[in-house]
């Protein structure tokens, strides 16, 4: 059997999930001949009860040590942030030529052609297939599922915590401030929540999706964002009154001149599909010349969620499996030429 020591990084909503199932999964992953064990962990305070098993697993209070130890083959990098420890432990690692794991959209979005071009030259895995849409296997479908496919256009729900919000505003006519409460309560939000009703969040995963679907580098600077912050109760009434919902899209197509990213809340058509989408659920369209349209529903945040595609990396990585982080080489993605952006 293939065996894997893995150092986790973050033990919070997502990580403390990730470590309690790697122990649920223990036979599983033993009977398809893998064995993975977490055997160190890091966060900031060592004192707080997690309700996790640690025995016998070497605790770091510095998670670049962490990646640098001899203890641990493997890094999953579940802190967060684009900047500080999160970047320095992932660099770390792939620095050692350990793969990396993460869920960090905020770290790809702005760092990912380098840290891309860094697991290259490694030769190891950089998997990130939890930083968008939570536990929607999207990376791999995009990636590998859809490889024969030329992209023209992605677009979706890539918010849990935004979909959360307007759908209890409308349906319960909740305060927007207390649907983000629930929000942060439920572990849907981000650390520092303007990332997710600002649209941040939605801008990162949406450039990781174009750099998937057309073969460029990621370029979060080249989306326009707008977030859900100035939503009014009186807005979702005016929508259902003429026969819409209102929903934060992300949306990422090919023109003639060039690549359109753009986030900004959208009045869809109660009848359509993507109205139905209610909510932490995400969904994501995909426009394929070869399979023509397909659409990825399911939970797109949460602790649970979220490990299952961490976890699903984490397989990979146990099997050896390297892939070209957005599904070309990293030394040969240029820039993608912006197109300029109409105001919606
Ligand atoms: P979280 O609950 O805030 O947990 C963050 C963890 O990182 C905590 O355990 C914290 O330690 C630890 N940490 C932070 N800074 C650290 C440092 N400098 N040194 C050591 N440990 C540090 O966050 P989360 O919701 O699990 O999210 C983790 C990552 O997953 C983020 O990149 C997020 O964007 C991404 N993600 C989250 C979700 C979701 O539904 N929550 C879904 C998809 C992706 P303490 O516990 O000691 O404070
Ligand atoms: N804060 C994010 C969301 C977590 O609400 O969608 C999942 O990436």
């Amino acid at each position: 059997s293939q065996s894997l020591r893995i150092g986790v990084a973050g033990l919070g909503t997502v990580g403390a999930a990730v470590v309690r199932m790697i122990a649920r999964r223990r036979e599983a992953l033993r009977a398809s001949g893998l064995d993975i064990t977490v055997t160190a962990v890091a966060a900031r305070d060592r004192t707080r009860d997690r309700g996790l098993d640690l025995a016998g697993v070497e605790w770091f209070d510095d998670p670049v040590a962490l990646a640098r130890s001899g203890a641990v083959d493997a890094v999953v990098e579940l802190m967060g942030g684009a900047e500080g420890a999160a970047r320095e432990t992932v660099a770390a690692a792939l620095a050692a030529g350990k793969p990396v794991v993460t869920a960090n959209k905020a770290l790809l979005a702005k760092h990912g052609a380098a840290l891309a071009g860094a697991a290259e030259t490694a030769g190891v895995a950089l998997a990130y297939e939890a930083a968008v849409a939570g536990g929607i296997p999207v990376i791999k479908s995009l990636r590998e599922g859809l490889a024969g496919n030329a992209v023209s256009r992605v677009y979706g729900i890539l918010n849990g915590t935004c979909n959360y919000i307007l759908s209890r505003m409308e349906r319960e006519g909740l305060t927007f401030e207390a649907c983000l409460k629930d929000a942060q309560a439920l572990g849907y939000a981000e650390a520092d929540p303007t990332f997710d009703v600002e649209g941040f969040d939605t801008a990162h995963k949406l450039a990781i999706l174009t750099s998937l679907a057309f073969g460029t580098q990621v370029d979060a600077d080249g989306v326009s964002v707008e977030g859900i912050s100035r939503v009014q109760p009186l807005d979702l009434r005016m929508a259902d009154e003429l026969g819409y919902r209102i929903k934060l899209l992300g949306v990422a197509q090919s023109t003639p001149a060039g690549i359109e990213q753009r986030v900004h809340p959208t009045m869809v058509p109660k009848s359509s599909a993507i109205a139905q989408v209610m909510g932490v659920t995400n969904a994501v369209t995909i426009d394929a010349d070869a399979v023509g349209e397909l659409t990825l529903i399911g939970p797109g945040a949460g602790g649970e969620a979220t490990a299952s595609a961490v976890f699903a990396d984490i397989a990979d990585v146990a099997r050896g499996t390297v892939r070209p982080t957005f599904g070309v080489a990293a030394a040969g993605m240029a820039a993608p030429a912006r197109a300029e952006m109409q105001r919606h």
